[in-house]
């Protein structure tokens, strides 16, 4: 229990982040025209060594000069242990003036890192005379990334969202296996019949991230789905995602944003429901009870809360 009141995330819409590699400027119009949430132009691992000063004045042209409408527009930069992650924040800050909303830092392993950008972008946006601040989003997949994950979320008022980064983090932890994301093939319980039962080996790092975002008002999120001709694999995995909290799902494919936001926008059987629990407990508060029934099932004080969520979510979308 805390006297303190959790932290309200920030409100704008996060149901899908698509993806396009830096190096690959034919795709930037049809991003901007994708149904998205959020765009990551990437400059880090979808782009080759050979190709980050092109892929870095490709993206500065396109924020620049595309239209991204009411998205938010994101630049993934190259991770702090490479030469190239200074140049991306200095060249992007210091040729693009207002339409770039955030920047995501991959692979953060603790609040130093976090530190170490602000402190760059600080002296820029100084430098600059910046009426907007750029906020950060961070992924979390290493080993160091998950065990400091709540003083990442700390680390900086421009933090506005964390995504797990399932290949980066299995690899990172040692894990056995080389799927990104979903069903993994060794990991399953045998029941008593002698079945597979299969566990979701993401779902601790998955829990520690929503943890760290809402203790700190930011937003979770979860990473890329590798397989993108396996729709239902992807619906189960962003599923699991919404269940335990999270808001939305990268998209590596255009094909993957519709399902995603299917997912993450609230459905009309969700919103109606919630609606009614808010009157079934307005209408228990009246006669004066913390407690009521709905549908042959309990609903309290809670429920309220529970309710307001979906709520919340179905108001920011629409
Ligand atoms: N955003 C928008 N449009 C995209 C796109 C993307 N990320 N990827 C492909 N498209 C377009 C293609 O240009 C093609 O358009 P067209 O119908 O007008 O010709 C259409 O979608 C179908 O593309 P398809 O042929 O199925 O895919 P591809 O072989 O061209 O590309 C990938 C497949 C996976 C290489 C590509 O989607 C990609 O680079 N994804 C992002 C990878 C990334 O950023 N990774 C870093 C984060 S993990
Ligand atoms: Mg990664």
């Amino acid at each position: 229990m805390s006297f303190k009141v959790q932290p309200a995330s920030p409100a704008q819409p996060n149901r899908c982040q698509l993806f396009g590699p830096g190096s690959r400027p034919a795709i930037f119009e049809k991003m901007a025209a994708s149904a998205a949430d959020v765009i990551n132009l990437d400059l880090e691992d979808s782009v080759a060594p050979g190709d980050k000063a092109e892929a870095r004045a490709n993206v500065i042209k396109a924020v620049n000069e595309i239209d991204w409408g009411n998205k938010t527009l994101s630049v993934r930069i190259n991770g702090l242990d490479t030469e190239y992650w200074y140049k991306d924040v200095v060249d992007l800050l210091e040729q693009t003036s207002g339409r770039l909303d955030q920047i995501m830092i991959p692979k953060v392993g603790n609040a130093g890192d976090i530190y170490a950008v602000d402190a760059l972008v600080s002296a820029i946006e100084m430098a600059k005379r910046a009426e907007k601040a750029i906020h950060f989003e961070v992924i979390i997949e290493t080993a160091a990334g998950l065990a400091h994950v709540e003083e990442i979320a700390a680390a900086s008022p421009r933090m506005r969202a964390m995504s797990l980064g399932a290949a980066d983090y299995a690899a990172s932890m040692g894990m056995q296996t080389t799927g990104i994301g979903g069903t993994q093939e060794g990991y399953y319980m045998r029941t008593p019949e002698g079945e597979k039962h299969w566990g979701d080996p993401w779902h601790a790092v998955t829990v520690a991230i929503v943890a760290a975002c809402r203790t700190h008002g930011l937003l979770p999120v979860d990473g890329p789905f590798g397989d993108f001709s396996d729709d239902e694999g992807f619906t189960a995995q962003a599923r699991r995602a919404a269940t335990l909290g999270m808001v939305g799902k990268w998209a590596i494919h255009p094909k993957q944003i519709a399902l995603a936001n299917a997912v993450f926008t609230p459905s009309e059987a969700q919103i109606t429901e919630a609606r009614e629990i808010l009157a079934a407990m307005e209408k228990a508060k009246a006669e004066g009870q913390g407690a009521a029934v709905y549908k042959g099932r309990l609903v309290d004080i809670a429920s309220i809360k529970q309710a307001e969520v979906i709520v919340r979510q179905a108001e920011l979308i629409s």
